[in-house]
């Protein structure tokens, strides 16, 4: 495995395999990798040629008041992880190089990246879009990889690809659940043992919104009052939002349609936030 810190290194080396006709798998991180990642790293295996890990904690998506100093740096761990599972390059590069101090240029997608988790983190999406559309002019990925877990990250990318004319495919993995429920998450292990306990109310509650959907409930207040319901059983959760969107643009929906759309939610866990969604 080989693992590349310089864009011009990244650029070239991807250049110079794709002229040799293979293709390119990206898997955008930004380490503390678990088993939700590899799961990315599988897909990336079986739809490309040459598996590329990007690590890089990408601060234009965090908010000066949230977690980018203190979000998990684990290279040794992160490198072990990848070569366990047949990576091929790691591309781990500076935030110098990244981002130098005369740095302007912005990518931002208005609607899909607005309502759900951009009303409480506002420049977010900015910050995601940007890192990834820079990502990909260095790696020149075939396929990118993103995992289901962040859905609206996936659709936000989905459009940037689509808007932007971008020659890349969105791959997108299931997500990856412990035992009970709680979606993986490098964010999971700021989590106390006690407050460990309550994440699973999360899938908990989703579980419960999508059986009624299952058994024909249509009605949207219907459904997210169960899932409201369940979650404010934990006193330790407050919910940030628990809403019905469509699928790919991210909108509020009036009625239920089945393979459509799908609940999320966003709440704090005392002072860790914690996402998650399911399919209806
Ligand atoms: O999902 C993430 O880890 C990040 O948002 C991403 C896509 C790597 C961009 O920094």
């Amino acid at each position: 495995m080989q693992v590349i810190r310089s864009i011009n290194e990244m650029q070239s080396t991807s250049i110079s395999n794709r002229s040799k006709g293979q293709l390119i798998g990206l898997v955008p991180t930004m380490g503390a990798l678990h088993e939700g990642h590899a799961s990315l790293i599988d897909t990336a295996k079986e739809k490309s040629d040459i598996t590329i890990v990007s690590i890089f904690v990408n601060p234009t998506q965090f908010a000066p008041s949230e977690d980018f100093q203190q979000y998990p740096r684990e290279l040794e761990h992160d490198l072990a992880l990848c070569e366990k599972h047949g990576v091929d390059i790691v591309f781990a590069p500076s935030e110098e190089d990244i981002y130098p101090k005369s740095y302007s240029t912005f990518v931002e997608e208005n609607v899909v990246s607005k309502g759900l988790c951009g009303i409480s983190r506002p420049n977010h999406f900015r910050g995601v879009t940007t890192i990834c559309a820079k990502l990909f002019n260095i790696v020149r990925p075939d396929v990118a990889v993103f995992g289901q877990k962040d859905a609206q990250q996936c659709a936000v990318i989905r459009k940037m690809i689509d808007d932007l004319q971008m020659p890349i495919e969105l791959a997108i993995s299931p997500t990856i659940r412990e035992e009970d429920g709680l979606a993986k998450s490098s964010r999971n292990q700021y989590l106390t043992p006690e407050q460990r306990k309550d994440a699973g109310l999360i899938f908990k509650a989703l579980s419960e919104g999508k059986s009624l959907a299952d058994n024909g409930v249509q009605s949207v207040d219907r459904i997210i009052a169960e899932v409201t319901h369940t979650l404010g059983t934990s006193r330790r959760l407050r919910i940030i939002y628990a809403s019905i969107v469509d699928k790919m643009m991210m909108q509020p929906v009036k009625e239920v349609k089945s393979g459509e759309c799908l609940i999320a939610v966003a709440c704090w866990l005392d002072q860790v936030r914690l996402i998650d969604n399911i399919e209806l």
